[in-house]
């Protein structure tokens, strides 16, 4: 009887809802809750100004398929493309990565209801399907895996991070030039991945079928969400010179930082001296793109005109004379956009994109 209760139930939200990740929001609500608030949810034409407004620039019906195929790869529908543009489902049918020149692509099981995921005591366990177990001659039952869907633990993609590499590698633009130079490199030896750094464990159970104390953040820390958790992972040092001091600042990231085109690090140092405070001039990580030697539109590029983005460890030297007690504040932030690329996308009017957003503050 329960066992036909719960097949009818189930039946009933599958027909019941088009969108299939509201049927995952029955069972996984936190996870829902955090993806719909995440960039992965937001990355579609009626989501995303920044990425309309490039979209829109380009005219050819062809490309414009390739930027869906990342941006959008979940929706057939306009109430996909708002509510659901890499879908849960998608996410978690990503078999392997295919590697190619302009762009690589995620290969996709088209097995229902079998999804990929990581735990690490279960490395090994394919096809983990719902079971229930009773005790004390049946008096208390318990259920384990679940009733909606198979999971295949064994997907080491999902293990590395390269599940994240059909979409996050490189995006070559017409003249072979990648514009989203990540230049992320996996190494099995790396002991943080894409996925502990950007979908770390938080409070809160992964299912309301089972208790348990943390699941992986699905709101994605990362330049909207959570900025301030992934400080930790970028050192910042000071030292004195004779004439000055040098801020170095040591990224253990498998990537570039601030690599995508529009971004703008920033770097902001102040002295405190007699109660007084002195901004120095703020030093910028970013990466021009042009063509000919002009400045140009990420697509049009041929070539980098300038790169002062953060690689492996990137020094600053800075000429103001340091004395005894001053006390120096390094702060390293972001604009999601520059405000020069606000002006040439005219999104000069929106504020939130050229603030300062906060990554790390130490002071020395
Ligand atoms: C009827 C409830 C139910 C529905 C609906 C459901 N799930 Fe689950 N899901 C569970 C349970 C229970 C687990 C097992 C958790 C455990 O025991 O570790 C689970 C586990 C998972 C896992 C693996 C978790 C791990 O341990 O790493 C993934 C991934 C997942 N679900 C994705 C989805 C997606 C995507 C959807 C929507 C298409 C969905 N689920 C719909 C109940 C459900
Ligand atoms: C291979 C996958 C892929 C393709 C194809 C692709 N993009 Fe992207 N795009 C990404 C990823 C991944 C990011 C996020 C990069 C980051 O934040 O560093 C991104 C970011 C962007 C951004 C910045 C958005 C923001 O809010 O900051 C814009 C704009 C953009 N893409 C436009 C396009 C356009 C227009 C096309 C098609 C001509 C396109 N992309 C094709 C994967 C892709
Ligand atoms: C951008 C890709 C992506 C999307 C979109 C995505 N997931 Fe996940 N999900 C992952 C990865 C990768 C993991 C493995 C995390 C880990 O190793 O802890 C994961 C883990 C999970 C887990 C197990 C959590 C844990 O702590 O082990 C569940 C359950 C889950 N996802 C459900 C969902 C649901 C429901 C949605 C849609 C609301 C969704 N996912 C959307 C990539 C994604
Ligand atoms: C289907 C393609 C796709 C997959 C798979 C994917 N992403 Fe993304 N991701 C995008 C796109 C597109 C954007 C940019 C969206 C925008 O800004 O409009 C993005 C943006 C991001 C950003 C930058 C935005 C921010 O808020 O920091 C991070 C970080 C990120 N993804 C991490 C991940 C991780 C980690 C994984 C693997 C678990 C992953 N992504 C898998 C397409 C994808
Ligand atoms: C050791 C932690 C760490 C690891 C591992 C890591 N990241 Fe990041 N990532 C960061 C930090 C810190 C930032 C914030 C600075 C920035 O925006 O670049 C960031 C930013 C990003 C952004 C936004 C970049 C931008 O400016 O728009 C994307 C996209 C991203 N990471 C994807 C990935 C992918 C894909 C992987 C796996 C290949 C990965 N990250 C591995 C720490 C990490």
């Amino acid at each position: 009887m329960k066992t036909l209760l719960l097949a009818l139930f189930i039946l009933s939200f599958t027909s019941l809802f088009a969108n299939e990740n509201k049927v995952c929001q029955k069972c996984h609500p936190l996870i829902y809750k955090e993806y719909y608030n995440s960039i992965h949810r937001k990355s579609s034409l009626p989501n995303d100004a920044i990425y309309k407004a490039l979209y829109d620039k380009e005219h050819n019906a062809t490309t414009q398929q390739q930027c869906s195929s990342c941006h959008s790869p979940s929706a057939k529908t306009a109430q996909d493309a708002k509510e659901a543009p890499i879908s849960c489902v998608y996410c978690h049918t990503i078999k392997d990565i295919k590697e190619h020149d302009t762009a690589n692509k995620n290969i996709l099981s088209d097995k229902k209801r079998d999804f990929f995921s990581a735990e690490s005591s279960k490395r090994n366990e394919a096809k983990v399907t719902y079971e229930t177990t009773s005790s004390f001659f049946g008096l208390i039952k318990r259920a384990k895996n679940s009733p909606y869907h198979q999971i295949e633990y064994n997907n080491e993609n999902y293990y590395t991070g390269n599940v994240c590499m059909g979409c996050h590698s490189h995006v070559n633009n017409a003249h072979d030039f990648d514009i989203i130079m990540l230049d992320a490199y996996i190494d099995k030896k790396d002991k943080d991945t894409c996925i502990s750094c950007h979908m770390p464990q938080v409070m809160g159970s992964k299912t309301t079928l089972r208790d348990t104390k943390t699941h992986a953040y699905h709101g994605i820390a990362g330049v909207h969400n959570m900025s301030e958790s992934l400080g930790k992972y970028v050192d910042i040092s000071l030292a004195k010179r004779k004439d000055g001091f040098t801020v170095t600042l040591k990224n253990q990231a498998n990537h570039a930082l601030f690599g995508q085109a529009y971004r703008e690090g920033v770097l902001l140092v102040s002295i405190e001296r007699d109660g007084k405070t002195k901004e120095l001039k703020p030093f910028l990580f970013r990466r021009t793109f042009g063509k000919n030697g002009k400045a140009s539109m990420p697509f049009e590029a041929n070539e980098v005109i300038k790169d002062t983005l953060i690689y492996a460890k990137k020094s600053i030297d800075y000429n103001a004379k340091l004395q005894k007690g001053d006390r120096v504040t390094v702060t390293l932030g972001y604009r999601l956009i520059s405000k020069e690329a606000a002006k040439t996308l005219n999104l000069q009017n929106s504020d939130t994109l050229t603030q300062i957003k906060v990554l790390k503050t130490e002071s020395f």
